[in-house]
């Protein structure tokens, strides 16, 4: 079964239609990258697979289950606000400017999800986000606040503070996006350590050489639609659109080599 199957998904924001007839299936332990020019709709997407904002046509199942709708017959009713926090706990989303809280210390920001939504004892919650946080290259910045650290290090207790949650799917829009190279190589590392994990992840990037180097597969868009839906290297080797070609000779002429 597909981690994330989007059946033919529309979403105007009022007569802008954000998303268009939008059909993705993203397969188990499958890195895709959504990528096209600002303002496509990758954000909007990668929002609407957790129900951060609502679809208007079509649906979207994670492992199977409808997101943010029961279905009764033809007709959806939206799930309580409770219901879709549940179903939001399974889905790891990390954000380009972190939303780190910042009175808590690293290790308190990694173990919040686990201790309010999944009511795991104290003890335990801070046992495991101790490994995540070393896992992420941390461990010795458990008790610094958000403050404290790096853009780069604030990136990576994001992501820890998702893994905490031990989600079957992970949505990044713009991980390494608000750092500089350097500390956006170091979160790359983060994300090439969980792909390499069999980590399902759908990553929203302008990022070309995180999308070669982690990508299995690239869905290109704009304007809402989806242009391309290919093997990565296929994309940035041959892409099959006119649009696509203009994209990556703006945006990377070194992708064009060889
Ligand atoms: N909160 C909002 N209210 C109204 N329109 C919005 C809102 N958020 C996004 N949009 C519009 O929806 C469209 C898709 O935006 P989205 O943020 O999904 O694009 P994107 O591909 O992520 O772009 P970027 O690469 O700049 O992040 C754009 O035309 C944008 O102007
Ligand atoms: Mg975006």
């Amino acid at each position: 079964m597909e981690s994330v199957f989007i059946d033919d998904v529309s979403k105007w924001r009022g007569a802008q239609r954000v998303l268009a007839n939008v059909s993705v299936r993203v397969m188990p332990g499958e890195v895709v990258a959504l990528l096209g020019p600002s303002g496509a709709g990758k954000s909007t997407l990668l929002r609407c697979v957790n129900h951060l904002d609502a679809v208007d046509e079509g649906r979207i199942f994670v492992e199977g289950t409808l997101i943010g709708y029961r279905q009764s017959g033809d007709r959806l009713y939206e799930l309580k606000e409770r219901e879709i926090c549940l179903q939001r706990s399974r889905i790891g989303m990390v954000f380009q400017n972190f939303n780190l809280i910042r009175h808590l210390s690293a290790l308190e920001n990694v173990m919040l999800g686990p201790l309010n939504v999944l009511g795991t004892p104290r003890a335990k919650a801070a046992v495991r986000a101790q490994e995540l946080l070393q896992m992420v290259g941390l461990e010795h910045k458990a008790s610094a606040f958000p403050s404290q650290l790096s853009g780069g290090q604030q990136q990576r207790v994001a992501i820890a503070r998702s893994l905490a949650m031990d989600p079957t799917l992970m949505l990044l829009d713009e991980p390494t996006s608000a750092l500089d190279p350097e500390l956006a190589e170091e979160v790359l590392a983060t994300i090439r350590a969980l792909a390499a994990q069999g980590r399902t992840m759908m990553i929203a990037t302008h990022d070309m050489a995180l999308a070669r180097d982690l990508a299995d597969r690239v869905i290109f868009m704009e304007a809402g639609a989806v242009v391309e839906d290919v093997p990565a290297r296929q994309f940035f080797e041959s892409p099959c659109s006119e649009r696509a070609r203009q994209f990556l000779k703006r945006l990377a002429p070194q992708a064009r080599a060889a």
